[in-house]
């Protein structure tokens, strides 16, 4: 494969800061060369920055960095679009904001090649507000509402291909707003709390979601926050909450998209360098990459879990 790997150094879409040196911790734990080892062609475009944009007098006063939000969610929408044709473009965030533009990207493009996108989100949280509903005023927790269509997104991008809910899978989450359960309860979107991934293992419903990816010749987006993995494997995260995914939990679903053969893009979000430990987490980002790409122990034959 060719993997465009996309610097996405925003901090935009929260008041934390700290994910923009995300990029270059990525790059200093060697994202390309990993790649490079398992045969992949890497093309390293460096870092996107915001487009110039406005804030919306109709969005709420409480969100963080309007302008800025809108322009990076056209810039990176546009990053996307660009590099689909050409790869499988990895963005390198930044905060889990970026997901407004690398969904919107990519949703644009399925269009085009008349394929349906599917979305699979690797989350503790499961980033369904509005700037509506958002407490915090932290659009990193909107993402899957805008793609989804959700309403009251004022001055950012037509979303002119909403995520159909079904689309949609989340696995990880241990930490909802009431706003949120609310909403999504109200769709079919697929959602596997911690709970129900200690009672069925995280394979059998990637397994289930995978299978129907295939059998729409559907192109497929993951989304891996680094607060899916608990904190004790992986500190350097803003929004730490206990009772995460194991490495080995974490590894089985990039080992198993990887053996699906139908991931088309990627983002690796929400590293904070200065919250790390020697490295550790942006190392275990970078393995999890790897393991989505191909880095295996032994060949498995393929889809060993449909
Ligand atoms: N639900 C909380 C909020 O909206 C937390 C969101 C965390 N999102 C993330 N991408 N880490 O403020
Ligand atoms: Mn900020
Ligand atoms: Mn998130
Ligand atoms: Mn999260």
């Amino acid at each position: 494969k060719t993997c465009i790997l996309i610097g996405a150094p925003m901090d935009a879409g929260k008041s934390r800061r700290g994910c923009l040196m995300g990029p270059d911790a990525y790059r200093t734990a060697g994202i390309g060369a990993a790649l490079a080892d398992l045969g992949h062609q890497v093309v390293d475009i460096g870092n996107v920055a915001p487009d110039a944009a406005d804030m919306h007098a109709d969005l709420p006063n409480h969100i963080h960095q309007p302008a800025e939000m809108i322009g990076w969610t056209s810039s990176l929408a546009r990053a996307a679009e660009e590099a689909l044709p050409r790869g499988l473009p990895i963005f390198l965030g930044g905060d889990h904001g970026l997901a407004l533009g690398s969904v919107l990207g990519a949703a644009n493009h399925a269009a085009r090649e008349e394929r349906p996108l599917f979305v699979l989100w690797l989350d503790a949280h499961t980033d369904f507000h509005t700037p509506q509903s958002t407490a915090s005023g932290n659009l990193h927790g909107a993402p899957l509402g805008y793609v989804t269509g959700r309403d009251g997104f004022h001055g950012f991008p037509e979303v002119a291909h909403p995520i159909p809910h079904e689309n949609i899978c989340l696995l990880g989450l241990r930490s909802v707003d009431p706003d949120e359960r609310e909403a999504m309860q109200a769709t079919n979107v697929r959602y596997h709390d911690m709970r129900s991934i200690d009672e069925t293992g995280i394979a059998r419903p990637l397994a289930d979601f995978l299978a129907d990816v295939e059998a729409a010749n559907g192109m497929l987006h993951v989304s891996l926050d680094v607060d899916f993995l608990d904190p004790s494997i992986a500190p350097a995260v803003g929004t730490t909450v206990p009772g995460g995914a194991t490495m080995r939990e974490g590894h089985l679903a990039m080992e198993m998209i990887c053996d699906s053969g139908l991931m088309t893009s990627l983002d690796l979000v929400e590293l904070n360098p200065f919250l790390d430990e020697r490295g550790r987490t942006a190392q275990v980002m970078v393995d999890l990459a790897a393991s989505a790409l191909g880095r295996r122990v032994f060949d498995r034959p393929t889809r060993a879990y449909s």
